[in-house]
């Protein structure tokens, strides 16, 4: 196997830019402002970043309505400052990788204001027009039609009425779509994320989705017919052709409904190279978070992508969910954050970190009134949208956490005085110096990128795992609970006295016994 592979060895870090960092005081965070910050990003030793979309958008889903593919919104900066960002992050040696919305388009597109204009529009066809709806229901709310008196059709959108949904059955559309993923790989992009990539296709007759059980009519419905059409396998392939064009470019799918065995059915070395499966988060984030279910979780998608050689990735936070801290943690206290910072880094797979996960940003609870995020407007208080985990990053203590020197477009979290990078980064016990040891003992240690896992029967506080290569046995052991616990190694697991980490103490051992401290995180040659 190849030494090092950025993709699959590497970390990314995902950067939502309008909450990164603002360079021009008008309180959005822009590309200049990742330039700026790419020295801390190197220091804290991730490998590559994502970047959620920078496009021209009118922000009726903050960036992911794209008016112009292959432009820069000028509040963001230029395709200049876009490719300064490109140049300076490769000299430091960080990829990046480009968020791809390829689904659906803003509605103030140029090619859906053609699309609308007539029924005669050489561009009609270039998004989905019928005269009847069928039963397909908006991921966001609503019916997936809307009527559009202009020519007196109903055209299809996914997500809200102003994202209307390409169709990628027409060539000129697929040439088109094409086109926009060589424009950035020609400026040296090393790879994509896509936007809910498995709903590119629909069914061409348009059936209705058999009917199921579920809160929202959304969820009342078995999506077979509106996602994961079989015209999307052939659209892969040429996908990977084009990226293999080119030396080590990469694209991660993000699985829209996800189950591993859709996963592992787009990925391969003719397809993606990898998809989410989002096995700690869920739509619903009914998931819990104790040991029994991470190895059982992981176990059965083990099994799964082994047989496949697909390789996995790990997420637990991103620009869409209630971030891991808010979720697992109490209070302030990062003890939890700290298992599951190791959880990310530590599992077979390439982990995905999302800005502030290193500091442990918790989610900013908003008012009614203060909601910006359109499904949120639509389901308060059922569901108060994805606002929470999307407020600025915390820099430092001035004002606006050093975001802005203007008005943030979301507000500050009111923890910032005392939960921010320049605090974390004076302090050796904080999450951020933790986070960063982590990633550079990964670095260091193969086992813990490529190395095979195996899980350990453990008591129930405790998860326990083996990262193994034929050169070294790690041993990851987790101690979820607030008491001390005792994890009798099994036979042949023996520790050999080097723990090359440890979140709390140093565990001491009793025989063939570990002694855990509560919370304890430790990482030990066996
Ligand atoms: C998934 C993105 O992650 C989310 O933020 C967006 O709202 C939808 N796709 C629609 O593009
Ligand atoms: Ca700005």
């Amino acid at each position: 196997m190849q030494d090092w592979l950025w993709w699959r060895d590497g970390v990314i870090y995902q950067i939502y830019p309008r909450s990164f960092y603002d360079t021009n005081g008008d309180g959005l965070g822009d590309l200049p402002g990742i330039t700026a910050k790419l020295d801390d990003l190197a220091a804290l030793g991730v490998d590559a970043l994502w970047l959620s979309p920078f496009y021209p958008t009118p922000d009726a889903d903050f960036g992911y309505d794209v008016a112009d593919h292959t432009a820069v919104d000028p509040r963001f900066g230029t395709l200049a400052d876009f490719d300064r960002l490109l140049a300076e992050a490769h000299a430091r040696g960080l990829r990046i990788i480009l968020d791809m919305v390829m689904n659906h388009t803003s509605d103030q597109h140029p090619w859906f204001l053609q699309s609308r204009a007539s029924r005669d529009n050489p561009r009609r066809d270039w998004y989905i027009w019928r005269d009847q709806p069928n039963n397909w229901q908006a991921a966001f709310g609503g019916r997936a039609w809307t009527f559009d008196p202009v020519t007196g059709q109903y055209y299809l959108h996914a997500f809200t009425p102003w994202q209307p949904d390409i169709n990628w059955r027409n060539p000129q559309v697929y040439a088109a779509q094409m086109d926009v993923f060589r424009f950035w790989l020609e400026r040296g992009v090393d790879g994509f994320r896509l936007d809910v990539f498995n709903a590119y296709y629909k069914d061409a007759q348009f059936r209705n989705n058999p009917p199921k059980f579920g809160l929202r009519a959304f969820d009342r419905q078995r999506h077979i017919y509106d996602i994961d059409q079989p015209e999307m396998i052939p659209m892969l392939n040429d996908l990977r052709r084009l990226l293999d064009a080119y030396p080590e470019r990469y694209a991660v799918g993000e699985t829209y409904l996800a189950t591993p065995q859709k996963v592992i059915g787009y990925c391969g070395p003719d397809k993606l190279h990898a998809a989410f499966s989002f096995d700690f988060t869920d739509q619903a984030l009914t998931y819990p978070w104790s040991p029994a279910y991470i190895r059982r979780r992981i176990e059965a998608r083990e099994a799964l992508f082994n047989t496949a050689g697909v390789w996995p990735t790990t997420v637990l936070s991103n620009h869409d969910l209630p971030r891991a801290a808010s979720r697992y943690c109490r209070g302030e206290d990062d003890r939890m954050a700290k298992i599951a910072m190791a959880v990310l880094l530590t599992l077979r797979g390439t982990p995905f970190m999302y800005q502030g996960e290193e500091i442990g940003m918790r989610d900013l609870s908003l008012k009614r009134s203060e909601i910006l995020d359109p499904p949120g407007k639509k389901y308060w208080p059922i569901y108060k949208g994805r606002d929470g985990c999307r407020s600025p990053m915390q820099w430092d203590s001035s004002p606006q956490a050093g975001f802005t020197t203007g008005q943030p477009w979301l507000r500050l979290h009111p923890n910032y005085p005392s939960r921010n990078l320049a605090a974390q980064r004076a302090d050796p016990q904080s999450l951020y110096n933790f986070t960063r040891n982590l990633l550079a003992l990964r670095r260091q240690h193969p086992a813990l990128r490529r190395g095979s896992i195996r899980f350990l029967d453990a008591p129930p506080a405790v998860l326990a795992y083996l990262r193994q290569t034929d050169e070294e046995t790690l041993l990851v052991a987790l101690n979820f609970s607030a008491r001390r616990v005792r994890f009798t190694l099994p036979e042949g697991v023996t520790p050999r006295g080097y723990v090359l980490l440890s979140a709390v103490e140093q565990p001491t051992f009793a025989g063939t016994s570990l002694i855990l401290p509560p919370y304890e995180v430790c990482v030990l040659v066996v």
